[in-house]
């Protein structure tokens, strides 16, 4: 059984997941919108991405014999100045779920529940890669500039390496 803090904490957990993925949605519309397609694949697939570690961590709850509360979802931010602003507010929304599934994993520590702690080792790996991936995207796109045919080149990058991320994860049956 899930200590109630626990259920408590992974329940918040969903509703950030959950956030997550309506938030890339978002970010993939504005990239359709704006001509960026390579773009808008890879916030499509991240949104699907956050739909799973949400589901993930539902599943978790159940099999736990605990109790799932599916949670409203917030109004994404749907306006950008432009390209590199999209990319740099998902890095900090990243940043802020990594923080909290280390509140999430110390919690755990604290209530001594070693099979949620050692649930949540995954995520702590999957937030690594993550922030990983769009520090490398962030530099990428300040090396070749949103001027001019930048965008073009920037969206070929993005394009690529979403191409192969996704090649690696069905590969190692993701
Ligand atoms: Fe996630
Ligand atoms: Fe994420």
């Amino acid at each position: 059984m899930l200590l109630p803090k626990v259920q408590n904490a992974l329940n918040q957990q969903v509703q950030i997941e959950a956030n997550a993925s309506q938030k890339y949605l978002a970010m993939a519309c504005w990239c359709d919108a704006n001509a960026l397609e390579g773009c808008a694949r890879f916030f499509y697939r991240h949104s699907d991405e956050e739909r799973m570690h949400m589901l993930k961590l539902v599943h978790y709850i159940n099999d736990a014999g605990g109790t799932v509360s599916i949670p409203a979802v917030e109004l994404p931010h749907s306006e950008y100045q432009n390209i590199r602003e999209l990319f740099e507010i998902a890095y900090t929304h990243e940043q802020k779920v990594s923080a909290a599934i280390d509140n999430l994993i110390e919690l755990c520590i604290t209530e001594k529940d070693k099979q949620t702690a050692n649930f949540l080792q995954w995520y702590l790996n999957e937030q690594h890669e993550e922030e990983a991936l769009y520090r490398t995207l962030i530099d990428r796109i300040k090396l070749i500039g949103i001027q001019d045919r930048g965008l073009y080149f920037i969206d070929r990058e993005v394009d690529e390496v979403n191409a192969k991320k996704a090649a690696a994860e069905a590969a190692a049956g993701k």
